[in-house]
């Protein structure tokens, strides 16, 4: 293998560039030449591939957001652009990718490379950290410390106001960053997509709670199957009958994508770069790099997309017992 590309693809994540860097600097490191592929798999399609260099990566390791863009490709999903995007790669000699992304990313991953063959490892850039196959994915760490700043000023305000307030934070599908920034954020309450919440349990709770407690958190996970932040505060609100309570919701939306990676990000990052390049080398297709117990661990797209990550049963627990 003499050239490889690496992109980045779906939500960005803090921490892509220091795995963008990784990738660039082991394959340089390797021998290898390296391109970067802009805007994910639209930039496959479109061609819009360009010779990295060492320099080209310089400074990146601090920076949130991604150097080669990103991009959710509607294309791709069809025969013609996945044609077109294996062209571009032929034109460029490219004999293996870096794909640095969530589920998405590597959906597309395993239907290229079983059309084409071209070998792929995948690296997790989501801040959901809905990846099977790795302990953590690259951005959750940051992401679950900008919810917890948040929350932590929010906590300020609710309690200066005896109010109760309903905090939503990103997690489609999944509720990892609801549950850890809920711990650390000494919330009172978490909602998640996995585990269904009694709404009168809430009530019923947070009506004992007001013996000891002046105001309340409840995070929300956006998925959450009782709708989102609003809309479980006005059941809530419905259900609690108390005119001297105040309710507000914040919704933290896209902020928790972007910032500086926290040190466990680009730690994580900087290793699945590494890991995913010498995969290559070593001929692994299909599948990614992942860190599970501080090893790395190759698991195929398949298992990455076909299993579900699930929730640590411990940290449910803690938020119940913590916030007597
Ligand atoms: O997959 C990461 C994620 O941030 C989800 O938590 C969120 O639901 C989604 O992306 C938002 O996507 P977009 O930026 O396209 O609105």
């Amino acid at each position: 293998m003499k050239k490889i590309a690496v992109f980045t693809s779906g939500g960005d994540s803090p921490g892509m560039n220091a795995c963008v860097r990784s990738v660039v600097r082991t394959a340089i490191y390797k021998g290898l030449d390296v391109y970067g592929i802009y805007h994910g798999y639209e930039g496959m399609i479109d061609g819009n591939i360009k010779r990295l260099q060492s320099g080209s990566v310089s400074n990146i390791v601090q920076r949130g957001g991604t150097i080669l863009k990103s991009a959710r490709s509607q294309e791709f999903r069809t025969p013609e652009g996945r044609k077109k995007a294996y062209e571009n790669l032929v034109k460029h000699g490219i004999e293996g990718i870096v794909a640095i992304g969530g589920d998405g990313t590597f959906t597309g991953a395993k239907i290229f490379f079983e059309e084409y063959g071209i070998p792929t490892v995948g690296c997790p850039g989501t801040i959901d950290n809905d990846i099977y196959g790795t302990d953590y994915t690259i951005g959750f760490d940051t992401a679950v410390n900008t919810a917890l700043e948040a929350i932590d000023k929010i906590r300020d305000t609710a309690a200066a106001h005896d109010r109760i307030f309903f905090i939503e934070v990103m997690g489609r599908d999944a509720g990892f960053i609801a549950v850890e920034s809920a711990i650390g954020g000494g919330a009172e309450f978490v909602m998640v997509p996995e585990t269904k919440t009694d709404l009168d349990a809430v009530v019923k709770s947070l009506k004992n709670l007001r013996k000891t407690k002046t105001s309340s958190i409840i995070v929300v996970a956006e998925g959450d199957e009782e709708g989102n932040a609003e809309e479980i505060m006005a059941k809530v609100k419905s259900k609690i009958k108390d005119n001297t309570k105040e309710f507000k919701v914040t919704t933290l939306g896209h902020i928790q994508r972007g910032g500086s990676p926290t040190a466990r990000d680009r730690v994580l990052a900087s290793r699945c770069g590494m890991a995913a390049v010498e995969g290559l080398i070593a001929g692994k297709v299909n599948c990614m790099a992942g860190i599970m117990n501080q090893e790395v661990v190759y698991t195929p797209f398949s298992d990455c997309i076909g299993k579900t990550k699930q929730l640590i049963p411990d940290q449910l627990k803690l938020i119940d017992i913590l916030s007597i």
